[in-house]
Formats: structure tokens, sequence, C-alpha cells
């Protein structure tokens, strides 16, 4: 499939068959998610790798009830560490690199993930003190992103995107 290919064609899925996910597939998610390009290259996040049922059905809860969270595969939660990114950037680094280091890895895994033929969906809406608790968080740690992976036991809803025009600006 072609790179743009791949893009359009990924879905967001909250339906999963209970499905385990292999060990291969989990590391080249994890590999692909940690090529991403991150500020200075320090990677100033850490991925959790969640596959326990019950582990899962915590995290469901924490995002308010969002249960098809506990019937997927496996959830990759990505949390920004301020602290590797302050050291080097200071403020810059604690309130912004971080975080994007962290979304970039998690856009890369989905496209991973989907490549792999897997389905998807990404998760914010969490409370962050319930997850933090689940994974046993070190208190330096953000979980900002959840990667809900797994087969899909649904068709996606085809969404729409803003016409370019509404949000673009291309400077003559
Ligand atoms: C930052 C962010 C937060 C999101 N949070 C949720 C969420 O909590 N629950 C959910 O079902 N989908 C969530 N989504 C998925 C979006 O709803 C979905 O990507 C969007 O509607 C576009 O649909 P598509 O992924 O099928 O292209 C989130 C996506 C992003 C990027």
């Amino acid at each position: 499939m072609s790179f743009f290919d791949l893009i359009s064609s990924r879905h967001s899925v909250r339906a999963f068959k209970e499905q385990k996910m292999s060990n291969d597939a989990i590391e080249k998610i994890l590999a692909a998610g940690t090529g991403a390009p991150s500020a200075g290259n320090l990677q100033s996040y850490q991925i959790f790798v969640v596959s326990k049922k019950e582990d899962k059905k915590r995290l469901a809860v924490a995002a308010h009830g969002q249960d098809f969270i506990e019937r997927s595969s496996t959830v990759f939660v990505f949390c920004a560490d301020p602290n590797t990114s302050a050291r080097e950037y200071g403020k810059r680094g604690e309130d912004l690199y971080c975080i994007q280091d962290a979304t970039i890895a998690c856009s890369y895994a989905q496209l991973a993930a989907h490549s792999l033929g897997f389905s998807s969906v990404w998760v914010g809406s969490f409370i962050e003190g319930e997850v933090a608790n689940t994974l046993g968080l070190p208190s330096g740690l953000k979980a900002i992103a959840m990667l809900v992976v797994g087969i899909p036991a649904e068709k996606p809803e085809i969404t729409t995107r803003r016409p370019l025009s509404e949000i673009t600006h291309i400077m003559m």
C-alpha cells in the first residue's frame, strides 16, 4: 500500500474482537513509534504497553467508561517526560517539546498498527490520575494519549475533513 493510501484508509474503530496481539506486532508498532522525530532526539516520552484484561478494564474506567478499550488487543499509553526535555530545553521543553515528542510517536505507531492490519483509535479523554495509578507512573511522567489497537468488529465510520481552504494559508 502506498503511503498516501495508508493514510487515507485509516479510520478510527471503537469495537474490537477480543484477540491477543503477538509480541512481534507489538515490537513493530513500538519500533515505528520510536522512529518518529523528537526534539534533540531526546525521545522525551515513555510508552506503556497494556495487554492484561483487568488493566485494560481500569483504563476503560479511567477513560470515562469507553468500554471498547477493555476488548482491544493492546493499549499503548504514551506519556510525556517533561524532565528529560526540560534538562535540554528549559520551559519550552517542559511545556511543549515533550508533548510533541510523545504525540508524534503515537501518530507513527497508529499508522504502523494500520499497516500491520490492525484497527485503532486514539483516546485522549481520560482522568490522568486514574491512568497514572493503573500504570504505576512515577510522578514525573504525564499520560497524554492512549492508542487502543485491536481486530475490528465493526466497519469504521468514514469521516471527512474540513476543506483545505478553511485551515491552510499559502503565503505568496
Ligand atoms: C487528541 C485526540 C483525542 C481523541 N480522543 C478520543 C477519545 O477519547 N475517544 C474516542 O473515541 N476518540 C477519540 N479520538 C479519535 C477522534 O475522534 C478521531 O480520530 C476523529 O473523529 C477522526 O476520525 P478518524 O480517526 O476515523 O479519521 C481522539 C483523537 C485525537 C487526535
